[in-house]
């Protein structure tokens, strides 16, 4: 997916799905405006300590530490690939104080207790098989009164067939539904603060991308069509999921001052 979008784009782009603002907005826009969504549901975090759970390439993290001055990002992400490019991309560009490592979401083995004022996952919960332990571990490392924001794709209960399992199998799918975070999230003695279900705007988001393949660099006849056969069917599958089983929402919250 990375290589497929830096191919589309001209550069690599976050590696989450765009949320819908204005018509003429491009691909990586609406992928802005995503984060910006997300950040707006928070309080400030200039001069904070930021942290992101499976931060893929580094590209949103880079764009939190620009746009709204944390004191540091810290982002990790399972994938060392992601990795890499994060420091060679952030190495390039001359950026201080954001710091990518490898890292499970469900251990943070490299993260202190208590050391983070917000904590950012975004798009990446739903590859987690074991997501108590990740809240728990949101619990460990935020500080009394940290704030935490996880957007991700829930699922609306339904029976499953073998299929749909074997699916969910093969793509490392775990996706939860909204009755099961807030029952694991009071597990966690974590507060929930908001719950937003932006479903449509990330529908309406995806209905810009026939345009945005159109607009793609051309090299390689060969290339681009697999690109593009590919892309097409990445977007409608998820168009039909979310207008049919899934939901989209943004949940906002804060460990308590006093546990
Ligand atoms: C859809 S991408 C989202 C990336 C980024 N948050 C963004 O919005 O652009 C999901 C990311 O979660 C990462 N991931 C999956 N399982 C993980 C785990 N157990 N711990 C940390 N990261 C994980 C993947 O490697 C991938 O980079």
């Amino acid at each position: 997916m990375n290589q497929s979008l830096k191919r589309l784009n001209e550069e690599y782009t976050m590696l989450h799905y765009p949320y819908y603002q204005k018509d003429n907005d491009s691909f990586i826009d609406a992928q802005i405006n995503l984060t910006d969504f997300c950040i707006s549901r928070l309080t400030p975090m200039k001069g904070k300590q930021v942290l992101e759970i499976g931060c893929g390439n580094g590209v949103q993290a880079k764009y939190i530490l620009r746009k709204y001055s944390p004191a540091s990002m810290t982002a990790i992400d399972l994938n060392s690939t992601n990795i890499e490019i994060a420091n060679t991309e952030t190495k390039k560009q001359g950026i201080k104080n954001i710091s990518f490592q490898i890292d499970d979401a469900q251990k943070l083995s490299t993260i202190e207790s208590k050391s983070m004022d917000f904590i950012l996952s975004i798009e990446s919960a739903f590859h987690f098989p074991d997501k108590s332990s990740f809240l728990n571990e949101i619990y460990r490392v935020l500080k009394p009164g940290g704030s935490f924001l996880i957007a991700d794709i829930l699922t609306i209960p339904r029976k499953n067939t073998t299929l749909r399992e074997f699916w969910k199998k093969k793509m490392h799918f775990h996706h939860w539904s909204r009755h099961k975070y807030e029952n694991e999230l009071f597990k966690a003695r974590l507060n929930i603060n908001s719950l937003s279900d932006i479903t449509k705007k990330v529908i309406h988001g995806f209905k810009n991308y026939k345009y945005w393949l159109k607009t793609m660099k051309k090299t390689n006849f060969i290339d681009d069509f697999f690109i593009k056969i590919f892309l097409s069917i990445h977007v409608e599958l998820n168009m039909y999921l979310l207008r049919s089983r899934r939901q989209y929402c943004v949940i906002v919250g804060d460990k308590p001052f006093k546990s």
